[in-house]
């Protein structure tokens, strides 16, 4: 008998049947679980619990998984595979839910809606059903083979009373894209994406009058094979499906978006759709392969816009065309231009810092005149990987702490702590430096060293011997911040100050002159600016009330794209623009990097 598997999530449950690991049922079905290292039994972080008979623990199990969490059922879902009738539970993810400062822009909808009443064939009137269109509505359009194939039913169904949708092509003439029963000309849609390394977004947005009808927001499915852009390539390059199989996981999470927005809109009736995302996943979703990127000189195929049908991709719209917006550069894609108009950096008299933390730093600073941008490989530490008890911002993850007489921490949901997330990494090294336990140099300090220095509740936390300290923020469940936990942290801040410190030297300016910095993502709207600018992430020159948290700036630009021809000619103009460097190979990188390294404040009590 074959095995079978059933998911259950909040979305409901999914039953796979196949003799396979859980992870690769769950990539069957379409569903997310964590796994950093792609499956390679490396990372731990793929926990699950199945209930029913399965495998026994496999050697990378017994190694990686302690005594308790085997015994207690704990399973490596890369590892463990199903012997017959088996649940997994699916943890839930706070997902980033793509709120942004809206910026206003004035629909110019890239579809036209007439209605039309046709004349019924006879058998003195033998125009062809297309022609007829043409002759009412009174201008040459031409169509392609899908809507011809539905052309008869449509007309004949609606008693020739129909609504045609046209495209203007410009030079290349009008397409009657769809043809509708009855009176549609209200009714006209679009979806924005921000396809991002972690989470997609989407936006359901009406075309006419650019109103956000819904938005939905989900894990890009390529995560199985690994959580950063380098893992994903090496499935891409490395596997004989690899390309494949991730744009398969890419327009799987937008069909599953396009379903989630679509509870009240006919998905016929969406005619455009913006993408924006990293230079690797434009590539990827348009099953491009990432090979001249990741190597060097790091090059894109093509940085161009470029349109084309959704059914071409696979993706679950059969009368919309999909616009890629242009790429910056091998390292600085569409998503960074999108954040640069969203923070209208590029139509600004002053100096504008936009900072984009996801799973990898984008930053670009400028104005009207001249724009720098550049890709600080900060990788994914402030997401929570690669740290051990780090964890995406889920039900559990510690998202604040202070340290005073004792550790105060606070968690998602209120619950018992399972993990620290992003804000929480940055709030607990803030305050570790605050108060000594780590000094400027990142180095954690042993407890004999603290004596006497931090209050005694606070002095039993550190724990450990020899060059293997840790400091504890929960004792049950315990959670800790390890040294390496710290060297993680300071290696992914110090890449993002360096990073704008390079951009400030390349413009030659100071800190005094920059008028704002946007943090862009979800990253920025969460996080403690204080704490940010604590621990050195930003030059600490900066006004704290010149940095604010602009949510998803990305899916914003994706958005005002979406509605406007006019943003669109502005993104293809700004794309050429924006002076793009590797931030690796400037001269001053080193020196920078390494003084970037250093946590800025003298341990002081009572701060
Ligand atoms: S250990 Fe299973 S995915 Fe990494």
């Amino acid at each position: 008998m074959t095995p079978r598997t059933t998911f259950i999530s909040r979305g409901g449950s999914q039953v796979t049947e196949a003799d396979a690991t859980f992870l690769e049922l769950a990539r069957l079905a379409g569903l997310y679980l964590p796994s950093l290292c792609g499956g390679r039994g490396k990372c731990a972080k793929c926990c699950c619990h199945p209930r029913g008979p399965v495998t026994d623990p496999s050697p990378l199990e017994t190694e990686l998984l302690s005594r308790d969490e085997l015994a207690g059922g704990v399973r490596l879902a890369c590892q463990a595979r199903p012997l017959g009738e088996v649940e997994v539970a699916l943890e839930e993810e706070i997902l980033e839910k793509g709120g942004y400062t809206e910026v206003a822009v004035t629909p110019e909808p890239p579809v036209e809606k007439a209605f039309l009443e046709l004349p019924l064939p006879a058998p003195h009137d033998d125009l062809s059903d297309l022609e007829r269109i043409r002759q009412t509505l009174g201008r040459p359009l031409w169509a392609a083979p899908p809507v011809l194939r539905g052309l008869p039913a449509a007309l004949r169904d609606a008693g020739f009373r129909a609504t045609v949708a046209i495209w203007d092509h410009g030079a290349a003439g009008e397409e009657l894209l769809a043809v509708e029963g009855g009176d549609t000309r209200g009714r006209a849609y679009g979806i924005a994406f921000d396809v991002g390394t972690t989470s997609v977004v989407g936006y359901l947005i009406d075309l006419f009058t650019g109103r956000e009808i819904a938005r939905s927001s989900r894990l890009n499915g390529q995560q199985p094979w690994g959580a950063d852009v380098i893992s994903r390539a090496t499935h891409a390059l490395e596997a004989p499906r690899g390309v494949a199989d991730l744009q398969a996981a890419a327009i799987g999470t937008l069909n599953r978006i396009i379903a989630d927005c679509c509870g009240t809109v006919d998905p016929r009736e969406v005619y455009y759709v913006t993408v924006v995302g990293n230079s690797l996943m434009h590539h990827l979703a348009l099953g491009i392969t990432p090979a001249t990127i990741v190597v060097s000189p790091y090059v894109a195929v093509s940085r161009d816009p470029l349109q084309v049908k959704a059914t071409e991709l696979g993706i679950a719209l059969p009368n919309a065309w999909v616009y890629f917006l242009p790429l910056i550069g091998a390292y600085v894609g569409a998503d960074t231009l999108a954040v640069i108009m969203a923070t209208d950096l590029d139509e600004s008299d002053e100096i504008r810092l936009a900072v984009d933390i996801g799973t990898n730093g984008e930053m670009a600073l400028g104005s009207r005149g001249r724009i720098l941008a550049c890709s600080a490989p900060a990788g994914p530490a402030f997401e929570g990987a690669e740290i051990q008890h780090g964890m995406r911002a889920a039900v559990g993850a510690i998202d604040r702490v202070r340290i005073q007489e004792d550790v105060r921490i606070w968690t998602i949901g209120d619950v018992p702590p399972r993990g620290i997330c992003g804000s929480g990494l940055i709030d607990a090294l803030d305050q570790m430096v605050r108060r000594g336990i780590v000094d400027p140099g990142g180095r954690l300090l042993p407890r004999p060293k603290l004596d006497g220095k931090i209050p005694p509740k606070v002095l039993e936390r550190v724990v450990g011997q020899d060059h293997s300290w840790e400091f504890v923020l929960s004792w049950d469940p315990r959670v800790v911040i390890t040294q390496d936990d710290v060297r993680q942290l300071q290696l992914a801040k110090g890449t993002i100050l360096c990073g704008v410190r390079i951009l400030m030297e390349e413009l030659k300016i100071d800190t005094t002159q920059i008028a704002s910095v946007s943090l862009a993502g979800a990253f920025g709207n969460y996080v403690d600016k204080r704490s940010a600018l604590g621990i050195g992430m930003l030059p600490a020159a900066i006004p704290m009330d010149r940095i604010q948290g602009v949510g998803n700036a990305a899916g914003q630009g994706s958005r005002m794209a979406l509605l406007s021809r006019t943003i669109r000619r502005r993104a293809e103009t700004l794309a050429r623009k924006v002076d793009y460097f590797e931030l690796s190979k400037h001269p001053s990188f080193e020196d920078v990097f390494i003084e970037s390294l250093a946590f800025p404040h003298p341990p002081t009590r009572g701060d």
